[in-house]
């Protein structure tokens, strides 16, 4: 059944009432979505967890218990999309990792998602960094981080970018052509290079190939290029493309990055330094219906390096991951701003409108080639949230599309999907929206990026120090402990 307008005048008038009311929740206003590289202080909210409890169920309870707070009805938050960022699922990766791929040094890609919170939740694990460019390495830097934990991943850099890494010292770079070994002799001729080779990526959701690499046959005369300019190859890098469904790519990569290290042999270097890439899933991908687990691709290359490498000696292994960090790390919490209603002989179907879209964080469906996660709904009639159920479980609900919030009729997440009837004020999550998806937002049409909201178990991070809990009360409904913490 449709609502009557009566009833949905009704909820918007209380919304707005409510709304006129003053915000209580002042610390929510952080300055948290933006890497930080100037002296100024930043502050965060975190939420202080249960490690005992899994990470889905935690985000979930939690924004259930956030948004049922009177705190948060009164604020205009609810007004706003918001992420809740689990630090917990950054840390359970990197144990994963370190269980799965010991040999291999994690250098996290900034580029996937470069919040703050995550770049610093990494740094207290003693990970290091892959960056892109002049000022991602900056960000890392400021954080005291030595130049020898990163490594810059662009085979096609700027000169100003690749001055800059001359200034500070950060000397691994990748490389793939004639061109680019010219800039490096001319600006930063003792830089450390690494050849990004060319692989088959086409099992990869998002492919680079068409982009970076040395084709098959072309690293030989690269590498006599470089040698004849005196320049210092340390090793070979490859990158099978981001989302990689086929394990057996990296066994093929590491096959041909094998063959190049006899061939920067045959020439005169002893390379000391192999760089995987990136590609590993945070979730797991389904190919053909089939379920890819990391630790399918862990076991493939762990065999691959048995095999291909055995006899290489003092070698320096490392990894490029990114999406695999921070996927399922945040989830976003969207309110529906809009709905219209569409009568037609089968009944009536819903466009519903949203505050976020895909000139926000939902641009990953379009760079990112990623599929809209299967939303949760929650229901709010102003009193209760009533239910937090998984959308996949409504078939039997109403035939609906979902919009973004600004005036481009580009801006759609799905045009068809079953849902229940939903109301102008209730919530669509979504889960695993970490990768690729804030970093790369944009305000078009004046639209706010979401705000962060982050959930640790832990408050001992290293770099965080907590400052003073905060004193307003209007949490402890949701029995949640939070605190403020100064970045020093
Ligand atoms: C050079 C390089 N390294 C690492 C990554 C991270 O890839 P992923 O997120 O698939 O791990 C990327 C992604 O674009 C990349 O271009």
């Amino acid at each position: 059944m449709v609502e009557a307008v009566s009833d949905q005048d009704q909820i918007i008038n209380k919304m707005n009432t409510l709304l006129s009311m003053s915000p209580q929740c002042q610390d929510w206003d952080t300055k948290s979505d933006k890497t930080n590289t100037s002296n100024e202080k930043s502050t965060y909210s975190i939420i202080k967890v249960d490690s005992e409890i899994s990470e889905k169920e935690l985000a979930h309870q939690k924004i259930g218990e956030i948004v049922a707070t009177e705190n948060f009805v009164n604020s205009s938050m609810d007004i706003e999309p918001f992420f809740i960022a689990n630090m917990n699922s950054v840390k359970s990766q990197y144990h994963k990792w370190m269980r799965c791929l010991p040999r291999f040094t994690p250098f996290y890609a900034v580029k996937c998602n470069n919040n703050e919170v995550v770049l610093r939740t990494l740094i207290s694990l003693g990970t290091s960094f892959d960056c892109a460019s002049m000022e991602e390495i900056k960000t890392i830097l400021n954080f005291g981080i030595p130049p020898r934990k990163i490594i810059y991943a662009n085979p096609c850099k700027s000169p100003v970018h690749l001055k800059y890494a001359a200034s500070v010292g950060v000397s691994k770079m990748t490389f793939d052509n004639a061109d680019e070994l010219l800039k490096i002799k001319q600006y930063y001729p003792a830089a450390e290079l690494v050849i990004r080779v060319h692989v088959d990526d086409s099992k990869s959701i998002c492919q680079f190939g068409v982009k970076f690499g040395v084709r098959l046959g072309q690293t030989k005369p690269l590498l006599e290029m470089a040698s004849k300019l005196g320049l210092k190859v340390i090793g070979v890098s490859f990158h099978v493309g981001s989302g990689c469904t086929d394990p057996s790519a990296y066994n093929d990569a590491l096959k041909r990055a094998r063959e190049v290290f006899e061939e920067g042999r045959q020439m005169g270097y002893e390379f000391s330094l192999l760089d995987i890439g990136g590609g590993f899933p945070g979730l797991s991908v389904a190919q053909n219906g089939v379920k890819i687990q990391f630790e399918d691709i862990a076991e493939v290359i762990n065999k691959a390096m048995d095999e291909h490498f055995a006899e290489i000696k003092d070698l320096q292994l490392i990894a490029e991951p990114g999406r695999f960090f921070a996927s399922t790390a945040f989830t976003l919490v969207t309110n529906i701003t809009s709905r219209r209603t569409i009568e037609t002989e089968e009944g009536p179907t819903f466009m519903y409108y949203i505050n976020d879209g895909v000139y926000g964080s939902f641009n990953c469906l379009i760079f990112d080639h990623a599929d809209l996660p299967q939303p949760r709904f929650l229901i709010k009639n102003l009193q209760d949230f009533v239910s937090h159920t998984q959308a996949e479980d409504c078939n039997d609900g109403y035939l609906s599309s979902v919009w973004g919030p600004t005036c481009d009729s580009m801006d759609c997440l799905t045009k068809a999907i079953k849902l229940p009837q939903l109301a102008v004020g209730d919530w669509l999550i979504f889960d695993n929206m970490g990768a690729y998806t804030l970093v790369a937002a944009s305000r078009f049409n004046g639209m706010n990026n979401p705000k962060v909201l982050y959930l640790d178990s832990d408050t001992e991070i290293p770099c965080l120090k907590p400052t003073y809990i905060t004193p307003y009360e209007p949490d402890q409904k949701a029995s949640l402990i939070k605190e403020d913490f100064v970045l020093s």
